[in-house]
């Protein structure tokens, strides 16, 4: 091989793999509503009944939309949703791939992306998560006030473009939507704190011993989702907002061990509550 095309080679293997152009995705759902919604949400595992309260214009599966990689976790379902909670327009995207998968972050990322590119200025992230915090009940709901990093990795490493490189994330959850979901909470009857959000890679569940370093590090929820789609879309400049179900409590804070089963059934058991307070929180916004 020449000197060249092994330098070649090796700048190949060091760059991240590109994002996909979120502009034909824009296009195709374009095709299928005429909507333009205001507010986009993630539904995660513990969230998908939430769909319910959505008065639906366009159901797309994830992997008929350009880019969408399909989802492989059982409680999540994969589709995207145009529609109306009350009166506002959103986009949900019901279900979420994993980095545990194996996908890439600029896959996890990318439905983000393809609702900034479609004109959406808020986006609200929900996520199953396990209670570090003494004071939370599995059921309860926490509203994001700020998160942790430890998934090991970044989402903006590799990725070039026009966008910036260098994200500030010292607000990276808007403050006026986390009194919002704190309203929305009491109005659905719900218990809702606000708190820190620790991200780690999965899916192993933690030790004991990494929740009570977590705990230290000032962490009142943990899961394997969301930090890396808040750093995008900060990144495309959306306002964020981050809601989570507590569906148990995390390793060692509770007598028993936890399975992805009792999350999932957690997550059923608070779905209602999950909807209410979404359809409150989405009535705060205009109605397009
Ligand atoms: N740990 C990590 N992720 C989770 C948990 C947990 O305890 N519960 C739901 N998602």
């Amino acid at each position: 091989m020449s000197l060249n095309a092994k330098n070649r080679s090796a700048s190949r293997r060091k760059s991240a793999p590109a994002s996909p152009d979120p502009a034909a995705a824009v296009r195709f759902i374009r095709r299928h509503t005429r909507l333009q919604p205001v507010l986009a949400m993630v539904l995660g595992s513990s969230f998908r009944e939430v769909e319910a309260v959505c008065d639906v214009d366009a159901e797309i599966p994830f992997n008929r939309v350009p880019g969408l990689p399909a989802t492989g976790v059982e409680g999540h379902a994969g589709r995207l949703l145009v529609g109306r909670v009350g009166p506002t327009p959103v986009l949900m995207l019901s279900g979420r791939c994993h980095f545990y998968e194996g996908h890439t972050l600029a896959d996890v990322t990318f439905p983000v992306r393809v609702a900034a590119a479609l004109g959406v200025e808020t986006l609200l992230l929900t996520n199953a998560a396990g209670g570090i915090n003494p004071r939370f009940r599995p059921g309860d709901f926490m509203i994001l006030r700020d998160h942790i990093n430890l998934m090991g990795v970044n989402p903006l490493c590799g990725c070039g473009g026009p966008l910036p490189r260098f994200v500030d994330l010292s607000e990276a959850y808007d403050p006026e939507l986390q009194r919002r979901l704190r309203t929305a909470a009491r109005q659905a009857g719900a218990r809702g704190h606000a708190g820190v959000y620790l991200a780690v890679s999965g899916p192993s569940y933690e030790t004991p011993a990494e929740i009570r370093a977590f705990a230290r590090l000032g962490a009142d929820a943990v899961g394997m989702s969301t930090v890396p789609e808040t750093i995008v879309a900060r990144q495309c400049g959306l306002r964020v907002a981050g809601l989570s179900c507590i569906t148990n409590l995390a390793a060692g804070r509770g007598n028993t061990a936890i399975s992805h089963e009792e999350v999932l059934e957690a997550g059923r058991r608070a779905a209602r509550q999950a909807g209410e307070l979404i359809r409150h929180f989405a009535a705060t916004f205009p109605s397009g």
